[in-house]
Protein backbone atom coordinates (compact mmCIF):
# COMPACT_ATOMS: atom_id res chain seq x y z
CA UNK A 1 0.00 0.00 0.00
CA UNK A 2 1.39 3.24 -0.74
CA UNK A 3 2.51 5.93 2.23
CA UNK A 4 -0.20 8.60 2.90
CA UNK A 5 2.40 11.52 2.50
CA UNK A 6 3.25 10.08 -1.46
CA UNK A 7 0.17 10.44 -2.74
CA UNK A 8 -2.17 13.82 -3.14
CA UNK A 9 -5.24 14.61 -5.47
CA UNK A 10 -4.45 14.53 -9.35
CA UNK A 11 -7.27 14.47 -11.82
CA UNK A 12 -6.87 12.23 -14.54
CA UNK A 13 -9.11 12.35 -17.72
CA UNK A 14 -11.43 8.96 -17.28
CA UNK A 15 -9.68 6.27 -18.95
CA UNK A 16 -10.40 3.25 -20.96
CA UNK A 17 -14.12 4.68 -21.65
CA UNK A 18 -16.32 2.38 -22.67
CA UNK A 19 -19.39 4.48 -24.40
CA UNK A 20 -22.59 2.68 -25.35
CA UNK A 21 -25.99 3.53 -27.28
CA UNK A 22 -29.00 2.38 -25.32
CA UNK A 23 -29.89 -0.40 -27.73
CA UNK A 24 -25.79 -1.24 -27.56
CA UNK A 25 -26.27 -0.88 -23.71
CA UNK A 26 -29.61 -2.87 -22.90
CA UNK A 27 -28.42 -5.96 -25.29
CA UNK A 28 -25.60 -5.92 -23.13
CA UNK A 29 -26.55 -5.92 -19.86
CA UNK A 30 -29.32 -8.38 -20.45
CA UNK A 31 -26.64 -11.07 -21.91
CA UNK A 32 -24.96 -10.10 -18.76
CA UNK A 33 -28.40 -10.78 -16.65
CA UNK A 34 -29.01 -14.06 -18.74
CA UNK A 35 -25.16 -15.47 -18.24
CA UNK A 36 -25.09 -14.62 -14.07
CA UNK A 37 -28.63 -16.09 -13.77
CA UNK A 38 -26.28 -19.05 -14.34
CA UNK A 39 -24.46 -19.04 -11.74
CA UNK A 40 -24.97 -21.06 -8.80
CA UNK A 41 -23.61 -21.99 -5.56
CA UNK A 42 -22.01 -25.61 -5.67
CA UNK A 43 -21.59 -27.71 -3.15
CA UNK A 44 -19.96 -31.22 -4.92
CA UNK A 45 -16.78 -30.38 -6.97
CA UNK A 46 -14.93 -32.50 -9.23
CA UNK A 47 -11.19 -33.12 -7.99
CA UNK A 48 -9.91 -31.93 -11.26
CA UNK A 49 -7.38 -29.22 -11.37
CA UNK A 50 -7.39 -25.74 -12.36
CA UNK A 51 -4.36 -23.45 -13.07
CA UNK A 52 -2.87 -21.36 -10.46
CA UNK A 53 -2.97 -18.59 -13.10
CA UNK A 54 -6.87 -18.86 -13.55
CA UNK A 55 -7.33 -18.32 -9.52
CA UNK A 56 -5.11 -15.43 -9.92
CA UNK A 57 -6.56 -13.41 -12.37
CA UNK A 58 -10.57 -13.74 -10.58
CA UNK A 59 -8.15 -12.30 -7.47
CA UNK A 60 -6.54 -9.64 -9.88
CA UNK A 61 -10.05 -8.66 -11.22
CA UNK A 62 -11.43 -8.96 -7.05
CA UNK A 63 -8.68 -6.46 -6.78
CA UNK A 64 -10.05 -3.75 -9.27
CA UNK A 65 -13.50 -3.01 -6.51
CA UNK A 66 -13.73 0.34 -5.53
CA UNK A 67 -13.20 0.59 -1.90
CA UNK A 68 -13.49 3.30 1.39
CA UNK A 69 -10.65 6.29 0.44
CA UNK A 70 -9.13 3.64 -2.25
CA UNK A 71 -7.82 1.58 0.91
CA UNK A 72 -8.42 -2.16 -0.34
CA UNK A 73 -9.02 -3.43 2.98
CA UNK A 74 -8.40 -7.14 1.58
CA UNK A 75 -6.42 -10.31 1.39
CA UNK A 76 -7.29 -13.43 -0.32
CA UNK A 77 -5.53 -16.65 0.62
CA UNK A 78 -5.60 -19.46 -2.35
CA UNK A 79 -4.99 -22.54 -1.50
CA UNK A 80 -4.25 -25.91 -3.46
CA UNK A 81 -1.85 -27.40 -0.78
CA UNK A 82 -3.71 -30.78 -0.03
CA UNK A 83 -2.45 -31.01 3.92
CA UNK A 84 -3.82 -27.40 4.46
CA UNK A 85 -7.21 -28.51 3.02
CA UNK A 86 -7.37 -31.19 5.15
CA UNK A 87 -6.77 -29.04 8.02
CA UNK A 88 -9.00 -26.26 7.04
CA UNK A 89 -11.47 -28.92 6.50
CA UNK A 90 -11.59 -30.10 10.08
CA UNK A 91 -11.49 -26.65 11.77
CA UNK A 92 -14.76 -25.80 9.34
CA UNK A 93 -16.62 -29.40 10.77
CA UNK A 94 -15.73 -28.21 14.14
CA UNK A 95 -17.43 -25.16 13.95
CA UNK A 96 -19.89 -26.56 12.00
CA UNK A 97 -20.91 -29.52 14.60
CA UNK A 98 -21.57 -26.91 17.18
CA UNK A 99 -23.90 -24.82 14.97
CA UNK A 100 -25.88 -27.34 13.44
CA UNK A 101 -25.88 -29.43 17.17
CA UNK A 102 -27.86 -26.04 18.09
CA UNK A 103 -25.12 -23.46 18.32
CA UNK A 104 -27.38 -21.82 15.71
CA UNK A 105 -30.70 -21.87 17.44
CA UNK A 106 -34.39 -22.97 15.89
CA UNK A 107 -35.09 -19.93 13.69
CA UNK A 108 -31.60 -20.40 11.61
CA UNK A 109 -31.33 -24.05 11.44
CA UNK A 110 -34.93 -23.70 10.22
CA UNK A 111 -33.62 -21.00 7.27
CA UNK A 112 -30.81 -23.38 6.26
CA UNK A 113 -33.37 -26.42 5.63
CA UNK A 114 -34.31 -25.89 1.96
CA UNK A 115 -30.78 -25.45 1.48
CA UNK A 116 -30.19 -28.83 2.51
CA UNK A 117 -26.91 -27.95 4.19
CA UNK A 118 -24.89 -30.07 7.34
CA UNK A 119 -21.94 -30.51 9.01
CA UNK A 120 -19.54 -32.64 6.52
CA UNK A 121 -18.08 -30.29 4.03
CA UNK A 122 -16.17 -32.24 1.40
CA UNK A 123 -15.59 -29.05 -0.80
CA UNK A 124 -13.31 -28.24 1.39
CA UNK A 125 -10.83 -31.27 0.05
CA UNK A 126 -12.31 -31.97 -3.12
CA UNK A 127 -12.22 -28.54 -4.89
CA UNK A 128 -8.66 -28.07 -6.42
CA UNK A 129 -8.37 -24.33 -4.84
CA UNK A 130 -10.21 -22.51 -1.40
CA UNK A 131 -9.35 -18.94 -2.00
CA UNK A 132 -10.07 -17.68 1.60
CA UNK A 133 -11.49 -13.46 2.07
CA UNK A 134 -9.84 -11.42 4.99
CA UNK A 135 -11.13 -8.08 5.84
CA UNK A 136 -8.24 -6.07 7.14
CA UNK A 137 -9.63 -3.63 10.08
CA UNK A 138 -6.63 -1.57 9.36
CA UNK A 139 -3.81 -1.17 7.20
CA UNK A 140 -0.74 -0.79 7.42
CA UNK A 141 2.29 1.11 5.18
CA UNK A 142 5.73 0.01 3.82
CA UNK A 143 7.31 1.37 6.83
CA UNK A 144 5.18 0.01 9.17
CA UNK A 145 2.72 3.01 9.96
CA UNK A 146 -0.69 1.44 11.25
CA UNK A 147 -3.96 3.62 9.01
CA UNK A 148 -7.65 3.69 9.34
CA UNK A 149 -9.85 2.08 7.21
CA UNK A 150 -13.06 2.77 6.17
CA UNK A 151 -16.15 0.98 5.22
CA UNK A 152 -14.37 -2.33 5.79
CA UNK A 153 -17.79 -4.95 5.25
CA UNK A 154 -19.06 -3.06 2.54
CA UNK A 155 -15.84 -2.80 0.33
CA UNK A 156 -14.71 -6.53 0.77
CA UNK A 157 -18.34 -7.48 0.41
CA UNK A 158 -18.29 -5.67 -3.12
CA UNK A 159 -14.58 -7.38 -3.75
CA UNK A 160 -15.95 -10.82 -2.64
CA UNK A 161 -18.80 -10.14 -5.00
CA UNK A 162 -16.49 -9.23 -7.81
CA UNK A 163 -14.42 -12.59 -7.58
CA UNK A 164 -17.30 -14.77 -7.14
CA UNK A 165 -18.70 -13.18 -10.80
CA UNK A 166 -14.90 -13.67 -12.21
CA UNK A 167 -15.13 -17.37 -11.00
CA UNK A 168 -18.41 -17.53 -13.04
CA UNK A 169 -16.87 -15.72 -16.01
CA UNK A 170 -13.90 -18.05 -16.09
CA UNK A 171 -16.35 -21.02 -16.02
CA UNK A 172 -15.93 -22.24 -12.89
CA UNK A 173 -17.90 -22.77 -10.00
CA UNK A 174 -17.69 -21.87 -5.98
CA UNK A 175 -19.06 -21.97 -3.03
CA UNK A 176 -19.86 -19.19 -0.68
CA UNK A 177 -18.74 -21.18 2.85
CA UNK A 178 -19.12 -19.33 6.34
CA UNK A 179 -18.58 -21.45 9.22
CA UNK A 180 -18.95 -19.78 12.07
CA UNK A 181 -17.19 -18.85 13.87
CA UNK A 182 -14.34 -18.85 11.44
CA UNK A 183 -11.27 -17.38 13.69
CA UNK A 184 -9.20 -21.10 13.12
CA UNK A 185 -8.37 -19.60 9.39
CA UNK A 186 -6.34 -16.41 10.74
CA UNK A 187 -3.47 -18.40 12.54
CA UNK A 188 -3.84 -21.24 10.25
CA UNK A 189 -3.24 -19.58 6.95
CA UNK A 190 -0.34 -17.14 9.04
CA UNK A 191 -2.46 -13.84 8.58
CA UNK A 192 -1.93 -10.59 10.93
CA UNK A 193 -4.19 -10.96 14.25
CA UNK A 194 -6.10 -7.20 12.40
CA UNK A 195 -7.12 -9.67 9.74
CA UNK A 196 -10.86 -10.75 10.36
CA UNK A 197 -11.41 -13.93 7.52
CA UNK A 198 -15.02 -13.77 5.85
CA UNK A 199 -15.40 -16.65 3.79
CA UNK A 200 -14.07 -19.21 2.40
CA UNK A 201 -14.56 -20.24 -1.16
CA UNK A 202 -13.88 -23.57 -2.28
CA UNK A 203 -13.33 -22.83 -6.42
CA UNK A 204 -13.04 -25.51 -9.26
CA UNK A 205 -15.46 -27.58 -11.84
CA UNK A 206 -18.85 -29.40 -10.66
CA UNK A 207 -19.13 -32.59 -9.54
CA UNK A 208 -20.39 -34.67 -12.27
CA UNK A 209 -23.84 -35.56 -10.00
CA UNK A 210 -23.45 -32.01 -8.85
CA UNK A 211 -26.80 -30.40 -7.68
CA UNK A 212 -28.91 -26.65 -6.68
CA UNK A 213 -31.26 -26.42 -4.17
CA UNK A 214 -34.43 -26.08 -5.96
CA UNK A 215 -35.14 -22.98 -3.15
CA UNK A 216 -31.99 -21.23 -4.74
CA UNK A 217 -33.55 -20.60 -8.19
CA UNK A 218 -36.34 -18.70 -6.44
CA UNK A 219 -34.91 -14.96 -7.09
CA UNK A 220 -37.40 -12.14 -5.93
CA UNK A 221 -38.78 -10.71 -8.94
CA UNK A 222 -37.57 -7.13 -9.98
CA UNK A 223 -41.18 -5.56 -8.53
CA UNK A 224 -39.90 -6.51 -5.49
CA UNK A 225 -36.40 -5.40 -5.04
CA UNK A 226 -37.05 -1.82 -7.43
CA UNK A 227 -38.48 1.22 -6.82
CA UNK A 228 -38.47 4.10 -9.08
CA UNK A 229 -39.40 7.46 -9.23
CA UNK A 230 -39.57 8.92 -12.64
CA UNK A 231 -38.06 12.00 -14.17
C1 LIG B 1 -22.65 -14.36 3.12
C2 LIG B 1 -23.03 -15.74 2.63
C3 LIG B 1 -22.75 -16.84 3.43
C4 LIG B 1 -23.07 -18.13 2.99
N1 LIG B 1 -22.71 -19.20 3.75
C5 LIG B 1 -22.93 -20.44 3.27
C6 LIG B 1 -22.45 -21.56 4.00
O1 LIG B 1 -21.79 -21.44 5.05
N2 LIG B 1 -22.70 -22.79 3.52
C7 LIG B 1 -23.39 -22.99 2.33
O2 LIG B 1 -23.58 -24.14 1.95
N3 LIG B 1 -23.83 -21.93 1.61
C8 LIG B 1 -23.60 -20.67 2.05
N4 LIG B 1 -23.99 -19.58 1.30
C9 LIG B 1 -24.61 -19.79 -0.03
C10 LIG B 1 -26.13 -19.53 -0.01
O3 LIG B 1 -26.78 -20.59 0.62
C11 LIG B 1 -26.58 -19.35 -1.46
O4 LIG B 1 -26.00 -18.20 -2.00
C12 LIG B 1 -28.10 -19.23 -1.57
O5 LIG B 1 -28.72 -20.43 -1.18
C13 LIG B 1 -28.54 -18.87 -2.98
O6 LIG B 1 -28.04 -19.80 -3.90
P1 LIG B 1 -27.20 -19.34 -5.17
O7 LIG B 1 -25.90 -18.76 -4.67
O8 LIG B 1 -26.97 -20.61 -5.96
O9 LIG B 1 -27.98 -18.31 -5.92
C14 LIG B 1 -23.70 -18.30 1.73
C15 LIG B 1 -23.97 -17.18 0.92
C16 LIG B 1 -23.62 -15.91 1.36
C17 LIG B 1 -23.85 -14.73 0.45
Amino acid sequence: MYAKGEVSYQPLALPDRVQLDDAASLKAVNAFRDYMRKRHSVRRFATRPVAEQVIAACIAAAGTAPSGANHQPWHFVAVADPALKVRIREGAEEEEREFYSGGAGDEWLAALEPIGTGVHKPHLTDAPWLIVVFAQRYGVTTDGTRYKNYYVPESVGIATGMLITAIHHAGLVCLEHTPNPMKFLGPLLGRPAHEKPVMILPVGYPAPDATVPAVAKRKKPLSEIMTVFRG
